[in-house]
């Protein structure tokens, strides 16, 4: 069985019985005027975080959502959306679709709003998805990506990038983790689909991202997520496992390469009033700008009476670019 018939098998039993401790997050249950998301969703959350933010859902823009689980983040965009076939939600396991399709029966009971067709539901893979190219604004997906290995993580990247219109956005959570992780770990199908041991730190996910052509990326949250030990996996060290929220734009790519916000801001502290890269960014006296990691380490480069913060690993909006 390959891993990812292992994790088609495992999901199909995630969506027959709802697994708590799968995947799991430290998001707090949505709390939004109208909206109650059924417990069976919250107990079928498999995400690592959220991928559903108001400021990306403007403009009423068609939304697609890869990898549906229980269907929680569907119903989140539909809130934003509520027009029929505004949010499009594609898996690979029948189990699943069927689970969610019920789930919205539910969802369809406490809220007086939403509409199981506001969802369109399809079969479909995330490494050949069955949409249209440069058909979608926002496209989603929560703890898929990370089981994939590099080849097929580089096709189902690939595969958003087609679907998504110029200037649309690729929005996600995944598991990361910055240390290495042994072969025992990595080869083990079931540790890989359950979102544990396919993790690989943030650097080489952005480089998937940017080698694809998205010209922006947003780091929107990071967050710890689970450790593997030695007393209970096939590790001789304790590997911590991060989760982070990310935004890929299909910006145009930069002539000077991508920019990537990691939560950089910088402030001029000098004795004139502004100071002027000349390359678009005004820094006005002791006032702080957001910069991707790029024009940081340009601004350090150039002045010495600029401050330049750490990443926050929090960035949402704003800035340089
Ligand atoms: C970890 S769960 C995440 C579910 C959901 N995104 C959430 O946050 O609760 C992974 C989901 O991806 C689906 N899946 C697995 N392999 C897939 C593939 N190749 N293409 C599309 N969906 C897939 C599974 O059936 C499952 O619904």
């Amino acid at each position: 069985m390959s891993y990812l018939e292992a994790t088609n098998d495992l999901y199909k039993q995630a969506a027959l019985t709802p697994d708590v401790g799968l995947c799991c997050t430290t998001n707090p249950v949505w709390q939004l005027p109208g909206l109650s998301i059924p417990v069976v969703m919250q107990e079928m959350n498999y995400g690592c975080g959220s991928t559903v933010s108001a400021s990306d859902l403007v403009n009423e823009p068609k939304v697609l959502y890869v990898g549906v689980g229980g269907g929680m983040e569907l119903l989140q965009f539909a809130y934003f959306s509520r027009q029929v076939g505004g949010v499009t939600g594609v898996d690979v396991v029948d189990e699943m679709l069927e689970a969610c399709k019920k789930n919205f029966r539910i969802a369809e009971k406490e809220n007086s709003w939403f509409k199981s067709e506001f969802v369109n539901l399809l079969k479909g893979d995330a490494l050949n998805l069955p949409i249209e190219s440069e058909s979608v604004d926002v496209a989603a997906q929560n703890c898929l990506f990370n089981i994939f290995k590099t080849e097929d993580l580089k096709k189902a990247v690939a595969e958003m990038y087609r679907v998504l219109k110029p200037r649309g956005r690729l929005v996600m959570s995944d598991p990361v983790c910055e240390q290495p992780m042994n072969d025992a770990l990595r080869n083990d199908d079931r540790l890989r689909a359950q979102c544990l041991s396919g993790s690989i730190p943030i650097k080489e996910y952005v480089k998937v991202l940017t080698d694809a052509g998205f010209g922006t990326i947003e780091i929107r949250a990071r967050k710890s997520y689970r450790v593997l030990s030695p007393n209970h996996y096939p590790t001789e060290e304790l590997i911590h496992i991060e989760s982070i929220e990310i935004a890929a734009i299909k910006d145009p790519m930069p002539d000077d390469g991508p920019c990537v916000f990691t939560g950089k801001t910088a402030i001029y502290f000098g004795g004139e009033p502004y100071f002027d890269d000349t390359k678009g960014h005004v820094l006005l006296q002791n006032q702080p700008l957001a910069v991707c990691d790029k024009t940081a380490a340009a601004l350090a480069e150039l002045s010495d009476e600029i401050h330049i913060s750490e990443s926050t690993w929090h960035y949402d909006g704003g800035g340089c670019c």
